[in-house]
């Protein structure tokens, strides 16, 4: 068996045996009969320098010197210091196994860089490039530090449907999820879809949020959260739009926004700190190539105390920029991207928490303020992403939901299950989502969201 590369350079190295096993990324060949190789397995950023020489290999010559980028090999040699600059560790060869070669005419990841553009339309290759390992390494374990921190706080992990019948954000366009043939389907007698004959008897799409069923699990057991992926058919071709992405949505009883505030700030506390101990190789080549201070602006916002300031504040703000604003500033509107960024970036450079947002530009199911005009809202707002962090304190008065139902022109019979809730031992509860691509385009300072998640699907696109 094989052992991964990073554990190597845990090692003292002192001519012990090893095997790696991976994929050539650089062959250099010296006069003298050898060839250094770089190896990379993707379990870390670096890559192991092998040392194949003449001497030691008796494929040198037919295999060894026909090794370009992309091609697998295993190779069992002494881990030894290096004799060269740039690496602490070697690995000697005394054999080495070529699974497969790549041709270097048509492998498109050669030596030359390549442009995220170009590697988008390779996903399946990606994987094989510093980025897109350093971008899997730091999803894996902000997906594992997420867990890692709800579990701590007791919180329960729960797993909420995909295919729903509820549309819980309202605005949100969601994707349909049938079974009907869509060149002949059933009709009703005036032409309409005939859902009935379909595969769940009514019109079913998949989830936009999971927070509607985490709310009744709230609303029983305690704190709980979700992680799983949502799906957005807007036709958002942006930077920071995803048609189907990953949402982490706590839930928590008998709490207000302050406390769903608080919870977001230390989640993500806890997130930062996690990156900045534990990612660093990957870190600190995303601080090079994409954003100069990234490292030391996350460890900063590890403690760093968030700003907070009400819509009403905001929009007071924006109002007073000297900022060419494509969206005129009013209040009662939705603020646009350019002016979370602006508030984020250039008035406060921080993240600030917003909050108190008008009640018409929300979902139903915002708790009303005693003003009757905003609701318990809140957003998440940071540099470089904008909104990272949506939600709320939920509505818990029967009537005012029905009221904010109707004002939305939702059929309350829909809802039923989830008007229970407020009829049976209504407790006030808060929540939030975390857009989880959202929170790695923040941590890794990659311009295009696209580039966060293995494989992108947006409008036009899912390769
Ligand atoms: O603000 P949103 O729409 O809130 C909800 O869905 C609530 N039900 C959450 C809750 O209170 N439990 O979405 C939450 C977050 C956003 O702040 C954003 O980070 C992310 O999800 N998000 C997207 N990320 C990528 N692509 C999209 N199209 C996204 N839409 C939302
Ligand atoms: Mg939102």
């Amino acid at each position: 068996m094989h052992t991964l590369i990073k554990h190597f350079f845990a090692m003292t190295p002192d001519g012990q045996t090893q095997t790696a096993a991976g994929w050539v990324r650089t062959r250099r060949d010296s006069k003298a009969g050898f060839s250094f190789i770089e190896l990379n397995d993707g379990s870390c950023f670096q890559n192991l320098q092998v040392i194949a020489s003449r001497e030691h290999l008796a494929n040198y010559d037919h295999e060894v010197r026909h090794l370009h980028p992309g091609a697998s090999i295993s190779v069992t040699g002494k881990l030894m210091p290096s004799q060269g600059g740039g690496q602490t560790h070697e690995l000697v060869a005394s054999s080495l196994t070529v699974h497969g070669f790549a041709d270097p005419e048509t492998y498109p990841l050669g030596k030359q860089r390549i442009t995220l553009e170009r590697l988008r339309e390779l996903p399946h290759l990606r994987a094989r490039t510093n980025t897109f390992g350093a971008v899997a390494r730091i999803r894996n374990l902000l997906a594992f530090q997420i867990h890692a921190f709800f579990q701590s706080r007791d919180f329960l992990y729960l797993h909420t449907p995909i295919i729903t019948a509820n549309d819980c954000e309202g605005a949100s366009a969601m994707f349909r999820v049938t079974t009907l043939d869509p060149a002949t389907p059933p009709r009703n007698p005036d032409n309409t879809v005939n859902f009935k004959a379909d595969f769940f008897t009514r019109p079913t799409s998949l989830s936009v949020s999971g927070q509607l069923e985490g709310e009744t699990y709230a609303c029983g057991l305690g704190p709980v959260y979700t992680f799983g992926p949502t799906f957005r058919a807007e036709n958002s071709n942006t930077r920071r739009h995803l048609a189907e992405f990953w949402m982490v949505e706590p839930e928590i009883p008998f709490a207000s926004l302050d406390d769903d505030a608080q919870l977001a700030t230390d989640m993500l506390h806890h997130l930062f700190r996690a990156v900045v101990d534990n990612a660093q190789a990957d870190l600190a080549f995303f601080d090079e190539r994409f954003e100069r201070g990234l490292v030391e602006r996350l460890a900063f916002l590890a403690d760093a105390k968030f700003e907070r300031m009400t819509y009403t504040q905001a929009i007071h703000a924006l109002q007073g920029a000297r900022e060419p604003f494509e969206f005129p500033v009013h209040w009662g509107m939705d603020l646009q991207s350019e002016h979370e960024r602006w508030l984020t970036e250039k008035h406060l450079k921080t993240p600030v928490i917003v909050t108190d947002y008008p009640k018409d530009i929300k979902a139903f199911y915002m708790r009303q303020n005693d003003d009757e005009k905003t609701v318990a809202a809140m957003d998440v707002l940071v540099p470089g992403v904008g909104e990272i962090i949506g939600g709320s304190q939920r509505e818990e008065r029967l009537p005012l939901l029905l009221n904010a139902m109707a004002a939305h022109k939702l059929n309350p019979d829909d809802y039923s299950w989830y008007l229970d809730l407020r009829r049976f031992g209504s407790v006030p509860h808060a929540g939030f989502g975390l857009g989880f691509e959202r929170l790695i385009q923040f941590c890794t300072g990659l311009p295009n969201i696209r580039d966060t998640i293995p494989y992108p699907r947006a409008p036009g696109l899912c390769d």
